[in-house]
């Protein structure tokens, strides 16, 4: 079972006010319940565990678009650092794939596929809510009888929409609300946020399409 770090239901997060958060956001936003530093710290880790399970064999790692490119950026500058640093190193290709359910704040039962031509092995993820667009991705992966594949995902929300899936890799286990920032949208906004924040009720409003 992969290990994570644990955010209570009960965690209200730090308060907006502690943080730099752009002047366009800070009306919409409850507060910061993952600062950066600490999303960084924790893939620097989750890349130390990654590289030592990878035993020297290559990876090819696939970035999940769009709110997977800040979380899959930080966590290959880590693989990069710690090949550049250690005796033994993996070699390592990237590739692309972009995917889309949500609308709103609510995931659909419709999961597009655009991109991505060498689909194989190790896939980065912002978030899994139900599971579902894992479970497609993983479908779609597998047809290309790729070795090995293992996914990593920075978030897993605990809710009771979930499937049952759990990546092999998790960042941090979430609370069951709507976070946005590190590249988590809602209607494609908030991607321009450092950290990772609840978003508030009015904004759901505000944003809605
Ligand atoms: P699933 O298919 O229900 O697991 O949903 C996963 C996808 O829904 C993610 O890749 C996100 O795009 C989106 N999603 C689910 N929860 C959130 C959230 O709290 N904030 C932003 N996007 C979310
Ligand atoms: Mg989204």
């Amino acid at each position: 079972m992969a290990s994570y770090l644990e955010i209570a239901d009960d965690s209200k997060g730090h308060e907006l006010d502690l943080f730099c958060v752009p002047k366009h956001y800070e009306e919409d936003l409850d507060s910061v319940i993952i600062p950066n530093g600490l999303i960084k710290d924790r893939a620097e880790r989750l890349a130390r565990d990654i590289v030592r399970d990878m035993g020297g064999h290559h990876i090819v790692a696939l970035c999940v678009l769009k709110g997977g490119y800040k979380f899959f950026a930080d966590l290959m500058d880590y693989i990069k650092t710690l090949n550049q640093n250690s005796d033994e190193s993996v070699p390592l290709t990237v590739d692309f794939i972009r995917l889309k359910s949500y609308s709103n704040d609510e995931s659909t039962n419709c999961v597009k596929v655009i991109g991505g031509d060498e689909l194989s092995a190790l896939a980065g993820k912002d978030i899994v809510e139900t599971g579902k667009t894992m479970e497609t991705l993983l479908k779609l992966l597998n047809e290309c009888r790729p070795k090995m594949v293992k996914v990593v995902s920075l978030l897993v929300k605990r809710t009771p929409r979930s499937s049952g899936y759990r990546p092999d890799y998790i960042g941090f286990e979430v609370p069951d609300k709507f976070l946005v920032g590190y590249a988590l949208d809602y209607n494609e906004y908030f991607r321009d946020l450092s950290h990772i924040c609840i978003l508030s009720e009015k904004a759901k409003e505000k944003y809605k399409v």
